[in-house]
């Protein structure tokens, strides 16, 4: 059984604001008809140009966006009709890693209070063992747990965005959804924050969908891949498959439009 599945899965959206999309009666088809399932352990890349719905449909497997139609089965529960304690579980399991490190933290808190935030929501610990896990969780993304009485603004985008995977871990999920975790950040500082993104899914036995426009970061880090197009997967096989035998013409377009990135390895 997958991890994860996402059954027929559908959302559109009021037009008017944007180029992209497939439009239907005013509406923008974001997300249409896309089933999928990704396996526990494994990096399902999702890749597609600006605008083809990666983050949407990011969004509405973890239920931050309600879709319009479809399912999504996360270990066996129903995700989109999940309530109570059942849905307080699949919130703590599923976390979201954003790509702007600058707008996705408060400035007005501190980075303790941060990545402690999910810790008080959820609730079940003590104050001091509160700050013990986010400790435990900002060596394990390699910053210093005197970090924790600092403001995001004392801080540069790759630490910024190591704060920001502090708190999408200290819940200990078990599936993250990585929304463009590096395309704000330089190469270099990029390759360091991919890197860590693998030593944590050892270390934490994490299952991920890395969202990317970039074919050569996606080729890196998946198991297999996913072309989204227009609101719909044109295409999924295994990395390799992918990249070296794509069945779709955009897939190829795809391919061709981006050229080699050195990524450092670990
Ligand atoms: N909240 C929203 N309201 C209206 N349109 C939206 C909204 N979010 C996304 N869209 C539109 O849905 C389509 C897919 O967007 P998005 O999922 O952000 O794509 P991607 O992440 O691949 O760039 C785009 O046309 C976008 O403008
Ligand atoms: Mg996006």
């Amino acid at each position: 059984m997958p991890l994860l599945e996402a059954r027929h899965l559908s959302k559109t959206f009021a037009s008017g604001q944007t180029a992209f999309g497939t439009r239907a009666a005013g509406r923008i088809r974001a997300v249409n008809a896309v089933s999928l399932t990704i396996e526990a352990g494994e990096t399902l890349g999702l890749v597609g140009e600006s605008g083809s719905g990666k983050s949407t449909l990011g969004r509405t497997l973890l239920r931050l966006i309600e879709p319009d139609s479809g399912e999504v089965i996360f270990d066996g529960h129903d995700v989109r009709h999940a309530n109570g304690s059942e849905l307080r579980r699949l919130r703590r399991d599923m976390q979201i890693i954003f790509q702007d490190p600058f707008g996705a933290l408060d400035p007005r808190m501190t980075v303790g209070q941060i990545v402690g935030e999910p810790l008080t929501i959820h609730g079940g610990e003590s104050p001091a063992a509160r700050r013990h896990t986010a400790a435990e969780i900002m060596r394990a993304v390699g910053l210093d747990s005197s970090a924790l009485g600092r403001y995001p603004h004392e801080f540069s985008g790759g630490q910024r965005q190591r704060i920001g995977i502090a708190r999408a871990l200290v819940l200990r999920p078990r599936f993250i959804v990585a929304d463009e975790p590096v395309s704000a950040l330089d190469v270099s500082v990029g390759s360091q924050i991919v890197n860590l993104l693998q030593q944590l899914q050892r270390d934490f036995s994490l299952t991920y969908l890395f969202i990317s426009h970039s074919m050569p970061i996606v080729r890196y880090l998946a198991n297999r891949i996913a072309v989204m197009q227009h609101g719909e997967l044109v295409e999924v096989g295994t990395t390799e498959q992918v990249t070296t035998a794509p069945r779709h013409a955009y897939t190829r377009t795809l391919l061709a439009a981006t050229p080699e990135m050195e990524l450092s390895s670990p």
